[in-house]
């Protein structure tokens, strides 16, 4: 039997903005795009043996400057049955036309991140001034959903300390009304490798895997090289198991690499200074202190 999983296929890593908390813009971060023959070839060598429980398209880039998204989607949905496939934006290129394809693609969820509610802020946060134009693109889009595509869920997300009340708010005014947004998601700044160099007394944390933001034992990471990775926060290629299309899923997943990382959290106990270390510490500096 097929065992189920979550799976991430980040299918873009390049991105047209510069979100001054995110590590998408540091150089180390991996660039590239999947092409629709090589994103069929790796989900027919995941599908012998995993079930798709839900399918994520997007993790450290902008999915929309893939122009294969669409088909990717429709395969997904079509083809491997996939019940629930969504991906996070952030919309400058969900124009009219990207709009009307995405959503007769079969796309189930679309998420986009605006990252302030005014645009001088949003400039200053995301080092673009598209805030005008990602705004007019969900108003399109929210219409579109109104006329015929009633069962595509639409959230918005932001990275802000401000009270969820106020943002909020803050959309309600630029919206008109939310009545066809299903949720606003508000997170707290969270562990980026990039701000793995900041001080973290890590004398005083307690590594709690309970802290984890993923279920690295029910989620699969595929990057946009179409190589098998471990976590979608591994914006610098720390752990890398092989490539999906030169490699059997099964053998990469069942190899002794992977299953150190997973004794990892069975155990409990991690690698000092590595990217999990590092992550969990970053969480636990906030919630979990010894006395
Ligand atoms: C990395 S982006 C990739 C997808 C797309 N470019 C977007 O912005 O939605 C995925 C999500 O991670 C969030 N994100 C990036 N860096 C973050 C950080 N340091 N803390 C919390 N969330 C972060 C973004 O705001 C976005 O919602
Ligand atoms: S949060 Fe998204 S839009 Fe902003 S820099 Fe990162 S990948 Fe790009
Ligand atoms: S880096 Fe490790 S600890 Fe952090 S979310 Fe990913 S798997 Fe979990």
């Amino acid at each position: 039997m097929r065992k189920e999983f979550k799976v991430n296929f980040d299918v873009c890593t390049y991105c047209n903005h510069g979100c001054t908390f995110c590590s998408n813009a540091d150089v180390k971060t991996l660039k590239d795009k999947v092409k629709y023959k090589d994103y069929v070839s790796v989900m027919d060598n995941l599908l012998k043996y995993v079930k798709i429980s839900e399918l994520a398209l997007s993790a450290k880039g902008e999915v929309l400057m893939n122009n294969d998204l669409e088909k990717i989607i429709y395969q997904s949905k079509t083809i491997y049955k996939v019940p629930y496939v969504y991906f996070s934006t952030n919309g400058y290129y969900l124009d009219t036309k990207r709009a009307h394809s995405l959503l007769e693609s079969g796309i189930d969820s679309i998420k986009f991140s605006i990252n302030a509610t005014n645009k001088e802020e949003y400039q200053k946060i995301h080092l673009k001034d598209d805030f005008d134009r990602v705004i007019k693109h969900l108003k399109y889009l929210i219409a579109l959903k109104q006329s015929q595509y009633k069962s595509v869920k639409i959230f918005i997300s932001i990275v802000t300390n401000d009270a969820k009340e106020d943002v909020i708010k803050a959309f309600r005014e630029l919206l008109g009304d939310l009545d066809a947004i299903n949720d606003i998601f508000v997170y707290k700044l969270q562990y980026r490798p990039h701000q793995g160099g900041i001080e973290i007394d890590t004398s005083k944390v307690i590594i709690d895997n309970s802290n984890c933001l993923i279920s690295p034992l029910k989620e699969v990471y595929i990057n946009s090289d179409c190589s098998l990775g471990f976590c979608c926060l591994d914006y610098f290629d720390e752990i890398n198991f092989g490539s999906l299309l030169e490699n059997d899923f099964m053998k990469l997943y069942e190899g002794n690499e992977y299953k150190k990382m997973r004794q990892q959290f069975v155990d409990n106990n991690f690698e000092k200074g590595s990217l999990c270390y590092n992550c969990l510490a970053y969480e636990g500096l906030n919630k979990k202190v010894s006395s």
